[in-house]
């Protein structure tokens, strides 16, 4: 995607090291830090100076080569694997990324490690780019089919926290469908939620506008109301983990989100990259949810009067919080699943379907 002119990814290889744009500081500031250590690497996955599923996977990949370059040794490859998989329990991209890097690596001798370890982490941040691409093409579908029908102004997506490409490698799950449409002269408008507490909406407005994307910035709590109104076509969000059943668990909200548009009739998809779906879990109960610091909620950020980036406690002393960063949607809220094979039901065989090599 392009940043004033820039084409960048995500994160990039660069030598012997890896480059990320600081997440922590959008929108406010636009920063690329190098990441040399496999600890840095794991420090900007927990901080979340890189955040969204398939680029939490990506990092972590990319820091086990890191790893791997200091000390090829069958001890540093699990220690590495083992440390960087504690960073952040929800999204299942990690575990899949690390999964993938351990299998690949511990059949190579020393000597080659680290060369294979890069190979196959730039070969998982390639895929994870073409996958986004896919899920694109597909989700396009949905939306024609939802202009097809007889309405006049753009076709209004409602999505909630950022799953476009600052959440990937590049392109986006939930904002791939929204980049196409957009790019095909498709009329769209998006209804950004906020997202509270972290304000991943920020990250989304920020791309869309980049984008030149028709986007409203709304609070959370806008969009039930929105729905009724009859002001959103379909909801797109991504996902941090889909289980068997197609119980899908994203960024805290989305369930209710989910509720609303049941309610109201408007169509609700999760995009969802096949590394998304976690086949060991049958419904999104057994799903580890991260609690984050509740300073996150007592805190938020933004600009001061003199346009510098400043924080500000809102809860006074004396009251406490509590920060579940996840929730689960179950699969009979959910229209479909849009993956990189085709649009599936959210369901065992709805995704079976398209994945017919889980079967067993
Ligand atoms: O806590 P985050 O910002 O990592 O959570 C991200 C989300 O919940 C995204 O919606 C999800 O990872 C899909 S990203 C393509």
């Amino acid at each position: 995607m392009n940043v004033d002119g820039v084409p960048y990814r995500s994160i990039w290889r660069q030598g012997r090291s890896f480059a990320i744009i600081d997440q922590s500081r959008l929108p406010f500031e636009f920063h690329v830090i190098d990441i040399t250590h496999m600890e840095s690497g794991a420090r900007a996955i927990r901080d979340m100076q890189v955040r969204g599923a398939p680029l939490i996977g990506a990092t972590a990949a990319c820091s086990v080569a890191l790893a791997m370059q200091e000390d090829p040794s069958d001890r540093a490859l699990g220690h590495a694997v083992e440390h960087l998989a504690v960073t952040r329990p929800t999204a299942v991209n990690l575990r899949w990324a690390l999964e993938r890097m351990r299998g690949v690596l511990q059949s190579v001798s020393a000597t080659d490690r680290a060369d294979i370890a890069w190979q196959e982490a730039e070969r998982i941040c390639d895929e994870d780019v073409q996958l986004n691409q896919a899920i694109g093409r597909h989700g396009l579908t949905a939306l024609r089919a939802l202009c097809n029908q007889d309405r006049a102004g753009p076709l209004n997506v409602l999505t909630h926290c950022n799953a476009g490409w600052l959440a990937t490698v590049d392109g986006g799950t939930a904002l791939a469908p929204v980049y196409l449409a957009h790019d095909q002269g498709m009329a769209l408008h998006v209804w950004v939620d906020e997202t509270r507490p972290r304000n991943q909406g920020l990250l989304t407005a920020w791309e869309l506008a980049r984008h030149g994307v028709p986007h409203t910035f709304i609070a959370d709590n806008a969009g039930g109301h929105l729905m009724r109104q009859g002001t959103v076509d379909v909801v797109i969000v991504g996902a941090d983990r889909v289980t068997r059943n197609g119980d899908v668990c994203n960024k805290i909200g989305t369930y209710l989100k989910a509720l609303a548009a049941y309610d109201n009739g408007v169509p609700f998809y999760a995009a969802v990259p096949g590394p998304t779906v976690d086949w060991t879990l049958e419904c999104g109960d057994d799903i580890p949810i991260e609690e984050r610091d509740a300073a996150e909620v007592i805190h938020v950020r933004g600009l001061d009067d003199a346009g510098a980036p400043a924080q500000l406690r809102i809860l006074p002393e004396g009251s406490a919080a509590s920060n579940p960063a996840f929730d689960v949607t179950p699969a009979r809220l959910v229209s479909g699943l849009i993956t990189e094979r085709g649009i599936a039901q959210a369901s065992r065989d709805g995704l079976l379907g398209l994945y017919p090599e889980r079967r067993a």
